[in-house]
C-alpha cells in the first residue's frame, strides 16, 4: 500500500465537480486519508510548480492554480502513484483514455481537471506543502 497526492484544480472546482471526481476516486478503490477545500496563492503555485519554471506555459499554469479553490487531498492503495495517473489520463483530455477523470471533465491542456503526484517521492513532498502531519489519518 502506498500513497498519492491529488488536487480538483479551480476548473472542476468551479464547474461543481467536487462530488463526482471524490466519487469516482473512491470507487476505483483510493481511500481519502487527507482532504480540504483551499485556496493557493500565486507565490504557493509559484513554489509548487517550480519544476516547470522555465516552461513557456508556467505563468499561465501559476494564473489558474491560484485563481480559485482547490480540493487537495491524499489518497492510499496500493500501487497509489501510478494507478492514479492511469485512472485520471493523459495531460491533453484530446488524448486522455475513456472513461479517465480528464476525459470526463477537463477542458484543455491547461484547465485540466486534477493533479496526480509522478513519483513516490513527490507525493510525500507536495502532501506536505498541504498538510500536517495531523491532518494525514
Ligand atoms: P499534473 O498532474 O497536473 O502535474 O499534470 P501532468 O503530470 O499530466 O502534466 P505536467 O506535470 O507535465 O504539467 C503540469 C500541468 O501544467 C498540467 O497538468 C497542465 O495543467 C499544465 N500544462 C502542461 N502543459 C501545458 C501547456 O502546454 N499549456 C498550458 N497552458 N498548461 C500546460
Ligand atoms: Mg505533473
Amino acid at each position: 500500500t502506498n500513497r498519492t497526492f491529488t488536487m480538483i484544480k479551480p476548473d472542476a472546482v468551479e464547474d461543481g465537480h467536487i462530488g463526482a471526481i471524490l466519487e469516482k476516486i473512491t470507487a476505483s478503490g483510493f481511500r481519502i486519508v487527507a482532504l480540504k477545500l483551499t485556496q493557493m496563492t500565486v507565490a504557493d503555485a509559484q513554489e509548487f510548480y517550480a519544476v516547470h519554471s522555465e516552461r513557456p506555459f508556467y505563468g499561465e499554469l501559476v494564473e489558474f492554480m491560484s485563481r480559485g479553490p482547490i480540493v487537495a487531498a491524499v489518497l492510499e492503495k496500493e500501487n497509489a502513484v501510478e494507478d492514479f495517473r492511469t485512472l485520471i489520463g493523459a495531460t491533453n483530455p484530446a488524448e486522455a483514455a475513456e472513461g479517465t477523470i480528464r476525459k470526463m471533465f477537463a477542458k484543455s491542456v491547461g484547465e485540466n481537471a486534477v493533479h496526480g503526484s509522478d513519483s513516490d517521492e513527490n507525493a510525500a513532498i507536495e502532501s506536505a506543502f498541504h498538510f500536517s502531519g495531523r491532518e494525514m489519518f
